[in-house]
């Protein structure tokens, strides 16, 4: 029996960022986010840090960017080195429909951005996939700082029996969620 859901879902995702201007620059450009606030360290007392709020729809903040003014960055961190800190491995934005994902994909191509991995179609199931899980279309990408951002269209959805349903409608029965 799983436990009561305690919360709701994916809501925002704050990192610290070595040049807040070129980041800003990053997610409003190339992903359409919207700046809800920005301010900057010692505004008020609790927070001696550059704050920016981003948003994608209604939330006033979807993403945050945080940045220490005494803090001596590195532009680039070794993300895929085997040994080393726990950095962020990646975080994810959805895009409503595989035409989006595909604007999105064009424009970071057009900008000589690298797509570090993809675009590729998560899926043991779909004849197109590599075998990884989530039924989703992913490409990724570095920011700024070498945060890894996936972008992806067409997650799998779970029905009540816990039975994968694709982007489509389409219940795929050999599917399942190991807990339903
Ligand atoms: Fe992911």
């Amino acid at each position: 029996m799983s436990k009561n859901r305690l919360v709701s879902g994916f809501h925002h995702f704050a990192m610290e960022v070595s040049d807040m201007d070129k980041s800003i620059a990053f997610y409003r450009d190339i992903l359409g986010f919207k700046l809800s606030e920005r301010h900057t360290a010692d505004e008020i007392e609790a927070i001696p840090m550059d704050l920016t709020f981003l948003r994608v729809g209604e939330n006033h903040h979807d993403l945050v960017l945080a940045h220490n003014p005494n803090k001596k960055y590195r532009a680039r961190n070794e993300a895929d080195a085997a040994e080393g800190p726990a950095y962020i491995h990646h975080f994810a934005f959805g895009c409503p429909d595989k035409e989006a994902w595909l604007e999105i994909m064009e424009d970071v191509k057009a900008r000589g951005i690298e797509i570090v991995r993809g675009p590729v179609v998560h899926s043991k199931y779909n004849p197109r996939g590599d075998g990884s899980w989530g039924e989703n279309e992913s490409f990724y990408v570095l920011d700024p700082d070498g945060h890894r951002l996936e972008l992806f269209c067409e997650m799998a959805t779970i029905a009540a029996d816990g039975t994968f349903v694709s982007a489509a409608g389409e219940r795929i029965e050999e599917a399942k969620v190991e807990e339903v």
